[in-house]
């Protein structure tokens, strides 16, 4: 029985990892792709995101949503980790998939209704623009998503700020509504994600898979390591996005604990920040999880089969 995913996403390095863990795993049906400006701007991440369902030979209909956060002109994009096009170092086909006409948060929405309540995970791996837009616009989405598991936030130590993660920081409004709405929420945050260091032993099992999407993988780990090398010093980058994806499929692989999460959108040092109380035990009735551990080998071994079965 395939769990059905919808992927909000901002492609870039790690998004499109998620992608090829997505499509690439038995256990999903991936029933959707939308984008979100982020790491680029919407323009560029939506273009990626198409080409890379073509390269994976992906049937999931794409829809481009918001240019910008809901209460700002102009995402923080991200050019010295993901470069330029968003996908620097990476070869893509010309052309992508069709793009589906309507507006990301109408896609999402109808998405959900159309199908089984309760059957659809929303995976977000961007900011939380366009999931917020379907709350705002679609309330009765809330009782119908199975889970919402968002790479995102960050119990301990920010990386935009000393407390602030990208995905929240570049759009606290929107995490706002998406933490309080009232579905499961299991937060894939920093904590986790920095346990999933693609290191010169992942990179080389990803070269020798003999596929195009392990030739994506490879050149996506290759390109993320050199930016990450050039702007943060580090020789294995943190492969954010396909955590949130992995929980989905093996939540053993994710491990979280409920925990009250609130997210900061005032503070002068602390906009953006994803408040977890641990003081006492959570209350019953929490919504919130936090994931923070990872088994590694499993992640690497669930991401590099993918790879291996796709196209
Ligand atoms: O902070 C890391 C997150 O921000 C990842 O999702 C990365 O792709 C960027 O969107
Ligand atoms: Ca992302």
């Amino acid at each position: 029985m395939t769990q059905a995913v919808l992927i909000d996403c901002d492609p870039g390095y790690d998004d499109a990892a998620a992608l090829i863990l997505a499509a690439g795993s038995p256990a999903l049906e991936l029933v959707g792709v939308t984008t979100v400006a982020g790491n680029q701007t919407l323009e560029k991440v939506t273009g990626n995101a198409r080409r890379i369902l073509k390269l994976l030979g992906s049937r999931a209909p794409v829809a481009a949503g918001a240019r910008s956060p809901l209460l700002s002109d102009a995402p923080r994009v991200c050019p010295e980790i993901h470069g330029e096009s968003g996908l620097d170092g990476v070869e893509l086909p010309e052309e992508g998939v069709p793009l589906d006409p309507r507006p990301a948060a109408r896609f999402i929405a109808e998405t959900i209704l159309e199908r089984e309540p309760g059957s659809v995970t929303l995976i977000p791996t961007g900011p939380l623009t366009n999931i917020a837009a379907a709350v705002l616009s679609e309330p009765r989405i809330v009782s119908r998503v199975r889970e919402v598991v968002l790479m995102g936030g960050a119990v301990h130590a920010g990386n935009v700020g000393p407390f602030s993660e990208f995905n929240i920081a570049n759009d606290p409004e929107a995490a706002d509504i998406v933490f309080r709405a009232g579905w499961p929420v299991v937060m894939v945050g920093l904590d986790l994600t920095r346990q999933a260091r693609a290191d010169e032993a992942v990179r080389r099992r990803a070269r020798s898979i003999p596929t195009r999407a392990g030739r994506l993988l490879a050149e996506v780990l290759e390109a993320f390591t050199g930016t990450y090398r050039r702007a943060r010093g580090y020789d294995a980058p943190p492969l954010h996005d396909p955590c949130a994806v992995a929980r989905v499929i093996a939540p053993e692989t994710v491990r979280a604990r409920p925990v009250p999460i609130a997210v900061e959108c005032a503070g002068r040092w602390t906009r953006g920040m994803t408040v977890c109380d641990f003081r006492r035990e959570p209350p019953a009735d929490v919504r919130t999880q936090a994931a923070l551990e990872l088994d590694a080998p499993a992640f690497w071994d669930l991401l590099m089969d993918a790879a291996a079965r796709l196209p």
